[in-house]
């Protein structure tokens, strides 16, 4: 057991954990799924969904982690030889992601120096988001992003990722709750002298729109939630397994993954109110575009509409954006780093700077992907994408359902959800979701997992 190195306690853990799972997914993925899936009826599906398959396989990554004290790889080794090969499996996600993820975070520094340096018009520009993905100062500004991430993985668990946790992520919380209640206050009055509200926005997200609902858009909206629950929770892709493993015996699980979940789910929720009603008062519903047009090109415009305000909106919106992105991705590198020294029998320290060499190299080439290496590549699931979504594809649509589908058949039917129980209970701690936990995982995981698979790789489509 690795006794000398862990987290200090449980709020060290929780807010590291909470950290990883509140990314940038939370700030534009989320806010723009619901915009598009019926504002309310997505909102009641997503939380319907965290409380029961996102709190299951949030449990199961982290008891596994701790009572095995070992990442991925090794996990899964010592639970049954036989499934090694989803150790490894599961640690090609975190390979993957690190190369783009800090890709994102750079264009987020950009942004940050946008509105420090007062360039909102600049950044408000249709062609601004375009121009600067494919110069070079975004290769630059991902190469900081990287070395940012490689620093404090290397100064170590507690002393590391940690002590950055317990500082960013109560900022976050502050400034998400802050801006949210500004997004509220706003108003504009359109070119047809129509008057818009915040609060009439807050509606847009909060009521849910039962138009044109089939049971086919029923579907395709819980899927969309489906795969922004993996994403979001940082869950089947071994991250949670290593934080697990630091994690002490003392710590009570259950109610950490319950701590977890809400503060996953409240940044998101919370990212909603700040953007949508904000958008719907400045470009109308029709401004929430996907992707990284909502961050990088709508919300740009938004703050310059809002006049002086926006500049400090911004600022805080896009420092806000960067501490989230640094605690996923320092949670991404971290896996890398301990299968990597579990396998390899290294140091840590050595570890890391050669392991962050090597990433610097996979993220200019990735962040390249938009100039020098630009490529068009059409994807199963039917969109067209440059590298970054090629690795997003691979990670989150094809390797993370099929994980997520045999882990649940490992654990509910090979090692049975006992092994997992005991762990959660072990010291006489409750385990109140008990029961939804042996049916999550036994039954209700393995036939969801497995239709969410076939569907985001477009095996099946419907
Ligand atoms: N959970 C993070 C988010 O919501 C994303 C993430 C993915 C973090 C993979 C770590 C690893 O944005």
């Amino acid at each position: 057991m690795k006794e000398h190195k862990g987290f200090t306690g449980q709020l060290g853990f929780i807010l590291a954990a909470a950290g990883s799972a509140v990314g940038v997914g939370n700030l534009w993925r989320f806010p723009y799924l619901a915009a598009k899936n019926g504002g309310g009826v997505f909102l009641i599906i997503y939380l319907l969904m965290v409380f029961t398959v996102g709190f299951a396989l949030l449990t199961t990554d982290l008891a596994i982690g701790r009572k095995t004290g070992k990442s991925a790889i090794y996990a899964y080794q010592s639970m049954n030889s036989k499934w090694k090969f989803l150790g490894i499996f599961t640690f090609f996600v975190p390979v993957i992601i690190m190369t783009y993820y800090a890709v994102i975070g750079g264009w987020i520094l950009n942004y940050i120096k946008y509105f420090l340096t007062g360039q909102v018009t600049l950044a408000a520009d249709d062609a601004c988001f375009s121009n600067f993905i494919s110069s070079n100062s975004s290769v630059y500004w991902s190469l900081a992003f990287m070395v940012l991430t490689a620093v404090i993985v290397f100064g170590g668990v507690e002393k590391g990722i940690e002590r950055v946790s317990k500082i960013i992520m109560p900022i976050l919380l502050i400034m998400v709750l802050g801006i949210a209640i500004f997004s509220l206050t706003l108003k504009s009055t359109t070119d047809n002298g129509d008057l818009r509200t915040g609060l009439e926005g807050l509606l847009v997200y909060l009521k849910p729109d039962f138009t044109g609902m089939t049971i086919r858009r029923f579907l395709q909206i819980s899927l969309d939630a489906m795969s922004q629950l993996f994403f979001s929770l940082s869950v089947s892709m071994g991250i949670m397994i290593t934080y697990g493993s630091y994690v002490k015996k003392e710590v009570d699980l259950a109610k950490s993954v319950s701590v977890i979940e809400i503060m996953d789910t409240a940044v998101a929720m919370l990212a909603g109110v700040m953007i949508i009603p904000a958008v719907y008062v400045f470009l109308g519903v029709e401004g929430m575009s996907a992707g990284p047009g909502l961050m990088f090109i709508s919300l740009p415009k938004v703050f310059f509409q809002m006049g002086p305000a926006g500049r400090i909106i911004g600022l805080v919106f896009f420092i806000l954006a960067a501490f989230a992105a640094l605690t996923s991705c320092i949670s991404v590198l971290e896996s890398i780093v301990a299968n990597t020294t579990e396998i390899l029998n290294t140091k840590r320290k050595s570890t890391t700077i050669v392991l962050s060499a090597v990433y610097l190299i996979a993220t200019a080439v990735i962040a390249l992907g938009y100039s020098k290496f630009y490529i068009e590549v059409s994807l199963p699931n039917g969109s067209t994408g440059q590298l970054l979504d090629i690795m997003d594809y691979i990670s989150n649509s094809f390797m993370m359902p099929l994980i997520a589908f045999l882990s649940s058949i490992f654990i509910g039917w090979v090692m049975k959800p006992e092994w997992i129980i005991d762990e959660v209970e072990y010291g006489g701690k409750k385990f109140t979701r008990k029961g939804l936990y042996i049916i999550m995982t036994k039954y209700c995981l393995p036939v969801i997992m497995f239709i969410l698979f076939l569907i985001s790789t477009g095996i099946f489509t419907y």
